[in-house]
Parts: C-alpha cells; sequence; structure tokens
C-alpha cells in the first residue's frame, strides 16, 4: 500500500518521457506466493534528450531480483531501486537498446485489488489508473503506448486457462507439470491497459461478424455452473457491437473479444484492450437472481466497456487529468445505446435522478472539482460522477449546441484524426470546432470550471402587446480552489406552450437561439418573443439539456399544464416532479416545527391520474410515481438538514396520496406480466408500474398481507426483491418480514449476488433501528470484508443509502463508518476511500450531527498510518 507522500500533480506540469517504448515482451510464471514477472523492453531516447537523462520507470512496492542491458548485467552503480522506482543511468544515446527487469510479486497477499491478484482462485489483473506499476518497472503513464507480447506459464493444476490480450499466438506443454500460452497484442497501449486471467472458468461462446466481414470470436468465462447466467451479457455484447457500427461506424479491430467475470473487483468493470474484466455482478443474471435493474445495468456496462475499444483505447488519454475524455465521452455513448434499445425519455429520466442524487452534491460539497481536475494527490479518488457523469452531459450539450449531424462530423473528424494518439480535451474540442465552425472556447469552462450553475428564470407576459419575454440569469457559486467563476455557454431547450397545448414557434429577439435552445451566453439576457398569441407556459431545460439548477416561479396551475401538454415526455416528468419537490419541501418543514402537514389533495390527483393513464408507457408512468427521494429533498433543501424530518414529511406525503388512490394501486400492484420472464424493456417497465402500485398500496393498506403474498408468489428477483424491501421498510418489526427474510436467506445461501441484496435491503431500512441491524449483520455468518461488493452491499447502502439510519442523532452511524474506513484501509485502500465519499455532504446537516459527523472524520486523520486515498478524501472533507 501507498501512503500518503503529500505529493500534488498538476495539469500544468504535463511533460513527455524522455524515452520511447517500442515494444513489451511479458513472462509470467503464475505462483500464488511469487510469481516471476520478465519484462523485456526495447525503448530509445525520444530526439532532443539530453545523453545524461536517465531513465525513471514507476514501481509500487516491488522488488527487483534483475537489470540488464541488452543481455548484460548492468553494474549497480548504474542504477537506483527502491520499492516505488527504478532509475537507470548511461543509456545509449542513440538507436535502440533492451532493457531486461525482473520482478517476483506475491498474488495472494495483493488484497489492494490493483495490479496481479487472486479473486477466489482466479489471477486477475486490474491496471487503470496506476496498477501495472505493482507488476513491473515501466512508465506506468497513459502517453506511453508500446505494442505488447505476453506469454504466461503456470502449473495446469494452478491455471488452466491463461489469457491476456490481443489475438493468441499459441500455446501448450511448457515443463513437468506446466504450460503456456502466449499472447500479441498488435495495437500499440498504455500500461493501463494491460490484463493478464489464469484459472480454471467456464466459458460461452459466440461470434459476431463485422461491417467488413471479418469474423469475431466473442468468449464470456464465468465460475463453472455460471455459464447459463452469462448469455444476457453475450446478447448485449452483440448489440452493443452492431450499434457502434451503426451509429459512429466504429468497427472491432481483433480476431477475439474476452470477457471474464470475478467475484473481488473495486469498480463495475474494465476496459482492457481485447479481454474485458469484470465484477461478476455485471456480467451474471437470470430471472430468479437478478433484477430489471440488474439486466439494465448489465446491458450498460457491457455496453461501455466495448465502447472504450475506440474511445479509451484506439484514442487514449494524455494524461490522468484528461480522465473525462475516455470516460465521459464513453457513458455519453453507452447513454445514448441504452436509450435506443429502451425508452428513450424513461432512460433519460434515470439519468437526470441519477446526476442529480450523486453529482450535483458532490459539486455542491468540499469534494467539488472540474470535470477536467487541475490537480490531484491519488487519482483514484477522480473515477467520480463528476467525470463520469457531468462529463457525460458536457457531450450532450455540444451535441445539443451543434446539432446531431455536426457532432457526428466532429466525431468522425476525432477518430481520423487522432486513432493512436494519448489525446487531450483541447484535441477533443478542436474536432468539433473544426466540423462545425462553431467557437466553443467559452463552452470549454464546462471542462475547467467546478460546481453546479444556478439560472435564475423569470417571464413577462404583455398581453396587450402580444408579447413574451424569457430573462435568464446565471450564477455560480465559489468552489474549493476557485473563488471567482467566469461566465458559460448554457444551451437550454425551452418550448413555449399554448393554452391549448400548441406549442408556439415563433423565434425570439435578444440573444442566440435556435432549435428550441436558447444560448445563454452572458450573465443576464432576455429572449423577446412578439406575436404570442396568448400568455404560453414556459418549459425550460427541456430534457435536461444543460446540468443546471432552475429557479423559477412557477404555479402549481403552470406546472400542470406542461405534465399535460409538453410535447417532450422528460419535461412532463419534470414538471410533476417539481411539483412534488415543492410539497415534499414544505412538508418537510411543518413537520420539523410538528406541525400539522396541509393535505397534497392536488399532488394526488396528477399522481393517481397518471398511474391510470394508459396512453402513457408504464415504466414512465412508474418513474412519475417514484416520489423524489429523501436525499434529493434534502439536496433540494440544502442546508441545516434534519433527515428524520424528511423522512416524516415524505412518509406522510405517500400515505396521502396512497389512500387517495389505493383502489387505483390495488389493482395496478396485479398487473405485472404473467408468463415467462423476459428482461426487456417493456415487461420491466409493467414490473415497475407494479412494483411501485404495490408500495401505494400496502401502505394504504397497513398491513404486510399484500407483500407476503407477492413475495412467496413471485417468481423473478424483480418482484420478490421489492415485496422483501418494502416489507422490511414498511412493516420491520412483523413476523411476515422475519419469515421473508430467513426464507430468502436459506433460499440463496451460496448465491453472493443474491446475498448481497439481502444485506442492501437491510441496510436501508429507514430508521435509527437500522444502525443495531447492520452491527449484527456485520458480525454475521455471511459477512465478508474482503469483498468489496459485499461491504458496498452493507457499509455502502447504509452509509450512503439510508439517511434516517445512518444519520441517527448520536452520530453511531459515522462512528460505523468511520471505524469501517480505518479498518478496511489497511488492505483495500480504494474501497476505503469510496466508502468514506458517503460523508462528503456532513457539512449541510443540522449542527448536531455535524459536529457527530466532523468528529468522525478527525478520528479517521488521526488513527494513523492512512493509505494516499483515504487522507487525501478526509484533508479535503474536513477544512
Ligand atoms: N475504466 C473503467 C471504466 O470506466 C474504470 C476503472 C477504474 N478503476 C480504478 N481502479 N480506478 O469502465
Ligand atoms: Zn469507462
Amino acid at each position: 500500500m501507498r501512503t500518503e507522500s503529500g505529493q500534488i500533480f498538476k495539469l500544468g506540469d504535463y511533460r513527455p518521457t524522455d524515452f520511447v517504448v517500442e515494444r513489451i515482451d511479458l513472462t509470467f510464471e503464475l505462483d500464488p506466493a511469487a510469481t516471476k514477472v520478465v519484462s523485456r523492453m526495447i525503448l530509445h531516447r525520444r530526439e532532443g534528450v539530453a545523453a545524461d537523462a536517465a531513465l525513471v520507470l514507476d514501481g509500487d512496492e516491488l522488488t527487483l531480483d534483475g537489470l540488464q542491458l541488452d543481455g548484460n548485467d548492468i553494474d549497480p552503480a548504474g542504477y537506483a531501486v527502491t520499492p516505488d522506482s527504478l532509475t537507470i543511468r548511461a543509456l545509449p544515446e542513440s538507436g535502440p537498446f533492451e532493457i531486461t527487469v525482473s520482478t517476483t510479486i506475491s498474488p495472494e497477499t495483493n488484497t489492494t485489488l490493483m495490479g496481479l491478484y487472486r479473486s477466489s482462485g482466479v489471477y486477475c489483473t486490474q491496471c487503470e489508473a496506476e496498477g501495472f506499476r505493482r507488476i513491473t518497472y515501466f512508465y506506468d503513464r497513459p502517453d506511453v503506448l508500446a505494442v505488447y507480447t505476453v506469454t504466461v506459464i503456470a502449473r495446469k493444476d494452478d491455471a488452466k486457462l491463461l489469457l491476456s490480450n490481443g489475438n493468441f499466438l499459441g500455446g501448450g506443454d511448457y515443463d513437468e507439470g506446466r504450460h503456456f500460452a502466449a499472447w500479441f497484442d498488435p495495437h500499440p497501449k498504455p500500461s493501463y491497459l494491460f490484463a493478464l486471467v489464469g484459472g480454471d472458468l467456464g466459458m460461452i461462446e459466440d461470434s459476431f461478424t463485422t461491417m467488413s466481414g471479418r469474423d469475431v470470436a466473442l468468449k464470456i468465462y464465468v465460475e463453472h455452473g455460471k455459464e447459463a447466467r452469462a448469455a444476457y451479457a453475450m446478447d448485449a455484447l452483440k448489440r452493443s457491437m452492431k450499434w457502434d457500427e451503426e451509429v459512429y461506424g466504429r468497427e472491432y479491430d481483433l480476431d477475439i473479444f474476452q470477457i471474464v467475470a470475478v467475484s473481488d473487483f473495486n469498480m463495475g468493470a474494465m476496459e482492457n484492450k481485447g479481454l474485458n474484466v469484470f465484477n461478476d455482478k455485471y456480467v451474471l443474471a437470470d430471472p430468479e437472481t437478478a433484477t430489471d435493474a440488474d439486466y439494465a445495468n448489465i446491458e450498460a456496462i457491457i455496453a461501455h466497456e466495448y465502447f472504450h475499444n475506440w474511445t479509451g483505447n484506439r484514442i487514449t488519454c494524455r494524461d490522468w487529468f484528461q480522465l473525462c475524455l475516455k470516460e465521459g465521452l464513453t457513458v455519453y455513448r453507452d447513454h445514448t445505446f441504452s436509450a435506443d434499445q429502451r425508452s428513450a425519455p424513461v432512460k433519460r429520466i434515470a439519468e437526470i435522478r441519477l446526476l442529480k442524487a450523486h453529482q450535483f452534491p458532490e459539486d455542491a460539497g468540499p469534494l467539488a472539482h472540474p470535470v477536467r481536475p487541475q490537480k490531484y494527490r491519488e487519482i483514484n479518488n477522480f473515477y467520480t460522477a463528476t467525470v463520469y457523469e457531468k462529463g457525460s452531459e458536457v457531450v450532450r450539450m455540444i451535441r445539443t449546441i451543434l446539432g446531431a449531424e455536426d457532432f457526428r462530423k466532429g466525431m468522425d473528424l476525432y477518430f481520423e484524426r487522432h486513432d493512436g494518439d494519448a489525446s487531450t480535451i483541447e484535441d477533443f474540442l478542436a474536432c468539433f470546432t473544426d466540423a462545425s465552425g462553431r467557437d466553443l472556447t467559452q463552452f470549454a469552462l464546462w471542462y475547467s470550471q467546478a460546481g453546479t450553475p444556478l439560472v435564475t428564470v423569470s417571464t413577462d407576459w404583455n398581453e396587450a402587446g402580444k408579447t413574451f419575454s424569457v430573462t435568464l440569469e446565471q450564477s455560480l457559486a465559489p468552489t474549493p480552489g476557485q473563488s471567482r467563476k467566469a461566465l458559460m455557454h448554457i444551451p437550454l431547450a425551452y418550448g413555449l406552450i399554448l393554452p391549448d397545448g400548441r406549442e408556439f414557434e415563433g423565434q425570439p429577439h435578444g440573444g442566440e437561439a435556435g432549435n428550441g435552445v436558447f444560448h445563454l451566453t452572458k450573465r443576464k439576457q432576455t429572449f423577446r418573443f412578439a406575436g404570442v398569441p396568448e400568455r404560453p407556459v414556459l418549459s425550460i431545460n427541456r430534457g435536461f439539456s444543460a446540468p443546471v439548477n432552475i429557479a423559477m416561479e412557477q404555479s402549481i396551475a403552470d406546472l400542470a399544464h406542461i405534465a399535460r401538454h409538453d410535447s417532450d415526455g422528460v419535461a412532463r416528468w419534470q414538471a410533476i416532479n417539481d411539483h412534488a419537490t415543492r410539497s415534499l419541501i414544505s412538508a418537510a418543514r411543518l413537520s420539523r416545527d410538528d406541525r400539522k402537514l396541509p393535505s397534497v389533495a392536488e399532488l394526488a390527483e396528477i399522481l393517481i391520474a397518471t398511474a391510470a393513464d394508459e396512453s402513457l408507457e408504464p415504466a414512465f408512468r412508474a418513474q412519475t410515481l417514484t416520489l423524489p427521494s429523501e436525499s434529493d429533498i434534502a439536496r433540494e433543501i440544502g442546508g441545516n438538514i434534519d433527515p428524520d424530518a424528511i423522512h416524516a414529511a415524505r412518509e406522510a406525503v405517500m400515505k396521502e396520496v396512497a389512500h387517495a388512490g389505493l383502489e387505483t394501486f390495488a389493482a395496478l400492484a396485479d398487473s405485472a406480466p404473467t408468463g415467462p420472464y423476459s428482461p426487456d424493456a417493456e415487461d420491466a417497465g409493467k414490473r415497475a408500474l407494479a412494483a411501485t402500485a404495490m408500495a401505494y398500496a400496502s401502505i394504504a393498506e397497513g398491513w404486510p398481507d399484500r407483500l407476503k403474498k407477492a413475495f412467496d408468489a413471485a417468481d423473478n428477483m424483480t418482484m420478490m426483491a421489492q415485496a422483501l424491501q418494502l416489507l422490511v421498510y414498511q412493516f420491520a418489526s412483523a413476523e411476515e418480514t422475519r419469515e421473508a427474510l430467513e426464507s430468502f436467506r436459506a433460499r440463496f445461501a451460496d448465491n453472493p449476488l443474491a446475498l448481497d441484496k439481502w444485506h442492501t435491503i437491510q441496510a436501508m431500512a429507514p430508521g435509527a433501528k437500522s444502525y443495531d441491524r447492520v452491527e449484527h449483520l456485520l458480525a454475521g455468518p455471511d459477512f465478508d470484508r474482503t469483498n468489496p461488493n459485499r461491504m458496498r452491499a452493507l457499509v455502502g447502502a447504509f452509509s450512503a443509502g439510508n439517511p434516517t439510519g445512518f444519520n441517527r442523532a448520536d452520530g453511531a452511524g459515522y462512528r460505523l463508518l468511520a471505524r469501517e474506513v480505518i479498518a478496511i484501509d489497511k488492505r483495500n485502500p480504494q474501497l476505503a476511500a469510496r466508502l468514506l465519499t458517503a460523508l462528503r455532504s456532513w457539512q449541510s446537516l443540522e449542527s448536531g450531527r455535524q459536529e457527530h459527523a466532523r468528529l468522525a472524520l478527525v478520528s479517521i486523520r488521526e488513527a494513523g498510518a492512512l493509505s494516499a486515498d483515504v487522507s487525501d478524501i478526509v484533508d479535503r472533507m474536513l477544512p
């Protein structure tokens, strides 16, 4: 583990390496405790680099066994070595030379899950961002692209299967009890895309014929016995390959594409060239154990990693500051893929919900950073919602500004101009400018300024003159390290909806607008429409065209008008959601003062009418019926948060809606499709509607019978998990709930992914008592701290997904998190740092909780011997 060094990396300090690595030949002799790695590199000095410049390579916890130059041992005086660097002096001035580095590493004791490690007996690697340096000394940075040949040798009984990047060269017996396999990847790549897998795994196989007629073998490896559960992932892979050809003209470029699922993984998945490694949670699915949400995630992540082959692998990043170049763009690509495969408005609503739930709080708290950070201490802490999700929104805005056609031209130019490069955001933006003629200088601020802009909107209707004007004003609050902000280019899609529901088509004056988009580029701008027949209602930020907060005094009647007539489904949902948010905020205020809550009859009527409206997609109705979460309400309130008051308010609102619509909800609760399960969007939407309706119906009935029956009758995990969750949330102490939990646990005793759900459902049960339950589960026989999925399922779900439980007024929740973070940091710093970010909004709590949270953070800081990952987060969170 790297402990805190205090070193800060800065974007402005970029400098190319002194030496160029042309090729690297790696040989691994796999062994759990002592794997031998021999790396032979062909290098040359870059032109213009001084003759006395040394070659300085990165390492992390390495021991050097041997070092040669062109086959001869280098004299100890000619190099200097530490566990984290190797410096070689006196190298040839010109022409290529060969350096051979030998190291020995221990996969079985590597608990960081970075570099080469073992997961359930399988050797696997994770090299992004800086894991390759835990395997051998190398220029472990994304701008060093080399051609890799990899030979893996292992005992047959230790690793039957030997995989690496690229195409298979050959293999066979090696010596007594051992065999080998050799792989060659012709595409130059950075070290973070290196991968190796060794083990005994099951496999499913398929093939794909590319648009130019090349056959590609597709293989997905999973634990023996789980092969059938990889079928959906394979299907998603083939659809992704086809989609990238059709939508971007991008074809796959090796003879084989392989995916390996492992059970211990720090993130979702990894796009290693030709050999993706996945958290098995995002590969394995069958109706009995996976929910509709799991299926949708698998589809999205399989697509995401596949799309990286062009946006990430063929065009990579110059340095880690440019992470959003590959991640924001690839998230954008997987979002549009899912939108095309499913319902576009429903997908967009889910994206907006996620962005607001994860990215907006990040931008509003102590961990705020630009989409392209300007400095970092630990790059692993920048795989964030800002880099990924806001990064995707920025690409989406480019498309909104340029239009579909010029956006595609810009992408084509990007692929053409930068294929094989390690690029920057400047390179990327230049392609869109050159393809469209559009100046994106001001727009580029989206990459460098942190924080969520606020756009204040006011309208003015002049009845006599038949003019309507819209005034927009932007502001951006200071964020850490950025006290002054420049004015941004904010594209706001809009519509003017007339009383009869038609849209007013005229163009405004006073600022740049076109194709239904206002381009807000100044602090304050007024857009004037003339010849408007009657007072229109403004629909603004349609489709969430810009990731901003909107402040506008809009009457409930106007929101209802948008909800009824907007041609954009997302805007209709948004209007109802705004209405609900308003009711919930005022209920939370009253609840805090122990005052009686006013009726929300109007909101109830809209929700019930939407629930029953068969002209709307079921998935859309389910989204609309799902009230803003407790965290959503907290975020909108902004400060001095009392989670208990918010919870009470939301419960009361749900209850009133539930009673008012019991008949409708009870009928819909039974409307889930029967017959064989299909994970497609249509059936999933029907289940989502039934599940949401079930929540209301059981609240109104006040009795667990319906839920227990649904639980017992469920023939798929979606409905079963929903019924169990509602039992635990609504009837925590009922006998039915105890029985259901017990039967679930017994049924899935040997299915870790299903047991994760069992932990998560209990971790998220509202109320102060859930703390005791979490402590109990942590001490239980099913708990395994070494498995990141299980840690996230319990500690992560409790701290990031249970506002009332985690934020218990006595601070016990924070102390639990601090204790677990300190403990896990010793094994797996990345996981520890990630779990700790659950406290990122601690300063918006009321003062009592705030003080408990602060003390918990201080206790972590004072625990000592922290990893670079955790100390970076703690130091940024504590002022
Ligand atoms: N590039 C991967 C993805 O977006 C994420 C890997 C991040 N891993 C890490 N250890 N930081 O799919
Ligand atoms: Zn990615």
